[in-house]
């Protein structure tokens, strides 16, 4: 049944305006207002944050105790799965931002269902006869709540299978049957098909908010239990609700978007609603800026892979739509301000982060602009050459090649291929894909532990983990449970045999996470094998490389295993420091830094991260106060074991390309770092002492590199800088506060000398000129000079040059100097007249340095050269005045 469309005006409001008021109403309702969680949620099954209720999904499970019953946000999201048809329809977008309420087991259906209506209709002010609900097939419950609660009519209730009313944020997970409140936009908006109703998935009957009633998980099988208890999730999506109140078409004429869109135009010179593909092209740029704005804002930097690969193709594709209205230059970066006036207020972050979205924007942009028109040259010609043959089909050797040389993510390919009407062969492309990842893993392996692989995959299989003790304890009694040899088992070692042992368990760390595996020695009463490292040769097996250099041993002997206590102390030290550095930086450049890789020694640490800039004395100073402050107030380093998904939402930092097992280790120092980490580490913060930076260095894009000392090393550190710094005093006196100003002194004074030097000798030679000249030869009417002189720098050459041509009109002067290694030098000067006469100084020098085995040449006026053997300069020179005739014509 097809209702007459009412015609009440609605109040126009700001999307802020929405924004707020949706918060406040379930603020009023007793829920806790939270801003929004970040765009990469700590949750291993996600790429993204993509719902409200994301951030709460261990609340819905049960797996944490919420703090409260009722919450309320306005979510930043990131939906990936229609990059293609945004901007092309009106309701497509990556980012987007969703206003929910949740109930953890306090409210149900009885209660949102009419606070729902309320808002709509009486805080927003939608006309109550353009809503309709739909509901899942059997919900009764919810159709009669609809009825009883609301007044809605049965006629506006409808029921829709599980594709429109079940959600579930994920394959496995939280879900539930839902009801779906709906807007007529008014026959203008249908697409005009006799069946267009509620549930056609044209513009006309808009879905604007999704009431979940969350009441299972599912599992990996599928299987549906019921949660332990019943919760309500629910989502609106602040562009469309902002369309819809504003009278306008889509979601990108909203304020939202449209000042994004109007400034997009103005760059390009085109007018928004005159062309198609313009008014795609602004439509997407919109979309994908402000996305790539909030990625990088949360610390998303672009990459290969995960959620910077996603992060990379929004950057280039905006790029590319706007190289598609003849905008040639990186032009994102001009409209940054744009999307800061529309969004920083809530979003502070930003403004926060604003040097880091322009700088990666902008290093994105020029980075894909420099090969894009290259790349698209080749992809024409490819599609071209595929039409013509017929196959419709690009080869997925040529778009990967696209792909890794050109930095053109597949889907871009696709993308201009399509438009082309040719496919691209996607399963050839990943296997080309796969090629290389074997190639990578293969050149990265170290070659022994291939060839000894099976030696250790046998032992791990039959003996399974080594328990390991050294958490509790340095030392302990074992059993030697396996030794290898050469790569061979064996039953028993002599003195002097360098092996692998494996005990029945171990106090000693083996090399994992980047922490470094512990040295020490296995002793019985009669033999003493020292151990140099230990290492997981495969899975959990722990394996004590080193010599026994004492007596015999052999499988199912009894030994105590001792870890070197003083080394594994230090290694503590550097460990629990890395942590304190990583939450420090993160403190000090900015949310987006994240840990790249680490080495933890009892040397010193080292630790990689993203970051696009090198760090400031101050950002490093800044950093190693606040670690230094944690070290001061002595804190109680706390290890907890839990859940992987316990850990999850408590703020715990986890690397992102690290596999977790179900079981976790959370290292924490209260009130300022937890993160997920299996190695060894202080148990109070004093006992790290100072931890300097010693070194900071940039690896490869975005990625900077700084090496830290902490413990005993820095006191070392401390010690040879003074000493060194005391060295310098006596040699060249002062103290702390004068040594710099003194050795300023000595710079300059050095300077000075060497000016004045350079005088003396200059004066000293332009005494010499009248000699020079009378020692010439004169060949009609030309001087030629030609004299071997000490080493005179070039500016004193020079003006030497300038004394006597200002003597003699016609001159030709030939410089030879010997340097200190044994060189020659050769420098050539010839007078105007003397080259208007037909002297050619380059060509002299050219000459007579090839006489001498050496090269040179240079103008008529100047030439230079020289030769490493300086043996015959003299004889040689002598040839100067043949040349100097022949050139005469004389
Ligand atoms: N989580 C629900 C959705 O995204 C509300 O539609």
């Amino acid at each position: 049944m097809v209702f007459p469309v009412s015609n009440k005006p609605i109040k126009w409001r700001s999307a802020g305006e929405l924004r707020g008021l949706f918060l406040s109403y379930f603020e009023g309702l007793g829920a806790k207002r939270y801003p929004s969680f970040p765009l990469v949620p700590d949750d291993p099954t996600l790429l993204f944050t993509v719902a409200g209720m994301v951030p709460f999904k261990p609340y819905f499970l049960g797996l944490r105790t919420p703090e409260v019953g009722r919450a309320t946000t306005s979510q930043k999201c990131i939906r990936t799965n229609d990059i293609e048809n945004v901007g092309r329809t009106a309701r497509h977008h990556t980012f987007f931002e969703m206003l929910g309420n949740f109930s953890f087991g306090d409210y149900f259906k009885k209660e949102v269902i009419p606070w729902a209506w309320e808002f709509l209709t009486e805080r927003v002010g939608l006309d109550a006869d353009r809503l309709y609900a739909t509901i899942y097939l059997d919900d009764d419950e919810a159709h009669d709540m609809w009825k009883s609660l609301v007044g809605l009519p049965d006629d506006r209730i409808y029921r829709l299978g599980e594709d429109d009313n079940f959600w579930a944020a994920g394959p496995t997970g939280p879900c539930g049957p839902c009801s779906e409140i709906i807007y007529d936009q008014g026959p203008e908006f249908s697409c005009g098909r006799p069946d267009c109703g509620v549930g056609c998935s044209c513009d006309r009957y808009l879905e604007i908010w999704n009431l979940v009633f969350m009441q299972y998980s599912r599992d990996e099988s599928g299987q549906l239990t019921p949660l332990p208890k019943k919760n309500i999730d629910t989502g609106m999506g602040l562009e469309r609700l902002s369309s819809v109140v504003q009278g306008v078409k889509g979601d990108f004429e909203t304020d939202l978007f449209k000042p994004i869109i109007d400034a997009a135009s103005r760059i390009a010179c085109v007018r928004y609603g005159e062309d198609k593909a313009n008014d795609l092209a602004v439509r997407v740029i919109s979309d994908h800026l402000r996305a790539s704005a909030f990625m990088i804002a949360d610390g998303i930097l672009p990459s290969n892979e995960g959620p910077g690969y996603v992060l990379r193709r929004l950057i280039r594709r905006s790029a590319r739509f706007g190289r598609s209205m003849g905008i040639d230059r990186p032009f994102l970066l001009e409209l940054l301000p744009v999307v800061n006036e529309i969004m920083s207020d809530p979003y502070t972050e930003l403004v926060e982060q604003r040097q880091a979205i322009e700088q990666i924007i902008l290093t994105e942009e020029e980075r894909f602009g420099r090969t894009l028109s290259q790349g698209i040259d080749l992809l024409d010609d490819e599609l071209a050459l595929a039409r013509k043959a017929g196959s419709g089909k690009l080869s997925g050797g040529v778009a990967f090649m696209l792909y890794d040389t050109y930095g053109f993510p597949l889907e871009l390919t696709e993308e201009i291929s399509t438009e082309a009407g040719v496919s691209v062969d996607r399963g050839e492309f990943d296997s080309c894909m796969e090629r290389q990842r074997e190639r990578a893993r293969a050149s990265s392996k170290q070659s022994s532990a291939v060839m000894e692989k099976n030696v250790y995959t046998e032992a791990a299989d039959r003996l399974g983990a080594t328990k390991f003790d050294g958490y509790e304890v340095t030392s302990e009694d074992a059993t030697v449970a396996a030794i290898i040899k050469d790569g061979v088992e064996t039953a028993s070692i002599r003195s002097g045999t360098e092996a692998l042992v494996i005990l029945s368990q171990t106090p000693f760390y083996a090399e994992r996470g980047g922490q470094v595996g512990d040295r020490g020695v296995l002793r019985s009463a009669a033999s003493r094998f020292e151990v140099a490292d230990t290492i997981h040769p495969s899975g959990d097996l722990v394996a004590h490389r080193g010599t026994l250099v004492e007596g015999e041993m052999s499988v199912g002997m009894k030994i105590g295993a001792f870890v070197d206590e003083e080394r594994r102390n230090a290694v503590r030290k550097h460990h629990t420091a890395t942590h304190l550095l990583h939450e420090a930086l993160g403190r000090v450049l900015g949310k987006h830094v994240r840990q790249a890789g680490s080495m933890v020694t009892p040397a010193f640490l080292r630790f990689d991260f993203n970051h696009f800039a090198p760090m400031t004395q101050e950002e490093i100073a800044e950093v190693e106060r606040i670690v230094y402050s944690e070290v001061l107030a002595a804190k109680p380093v706390t290890t907890s074991v839990m859940s992987y998904a316990e850990s999850r939402g408590t703020g715990v930092k986890a690397l992102f390309e690290e596999k977790y097992g179900d079981v976790v280790r959370v290292v924490e120092v209260p009130g300022f770092s937890k993160e997920l980490c299996g190695g060894i580490h202080v148990s109070n913060t004093g006992e790290i002492g100072l931890v300097r930076i010693v070194r900071d260095e940039g690896i490869g894009s975005g990625v900077r590199r700084i090496n830290a000392v902490a413990g005993m090393v820095s006191l070392e550190l401390f010690q040879g800088s003074s000493a060194a710094l005391r060295n310098l005093y006596e040699v060249i006196g002062g103290d702390q506060d004068t040594v710099v100003q003194k050795a300023q002194d000595l710079v300059e004074e050095r300077k000075t000398l060497e000016r004045k030097n350079q005088e003396a000798m200059l004066r000293a030679m332009l005494d010499n000129v009248g000699r020079l000249i009378i020692n010439s030869v004169r060949i009609d009417g030309t001087v030629l000079i030609a004299e071997t002189l000490g080493k005179v720098s070039r500016d004193l050459l020079r003006q030497l040059g300038d004394r006597i041509k200002s003597a003699e009109k016609s001159v030709v002067m030939l410089f030879g100097a010997i340097e200190e290694d044994g060189q020659a030098a050769l420098t050539c000067m010839a007078s105007d007249e003397a080259v208007k006469r037909g002297v050619h100084a380059g060509n002299i020098v050219k000459e007579i340095a090839g006489a001498m085995g050496g090269s040179g040449g240079g103008k008529p006026a100047m030439g230079q050269g020289g030769s490493k053997d300086a043996g015959k300069l003299k004889e040689i020179m002598a040839s100067a005045e043949g040349i100097v005739r022949r050139q005469l014509g004389k």
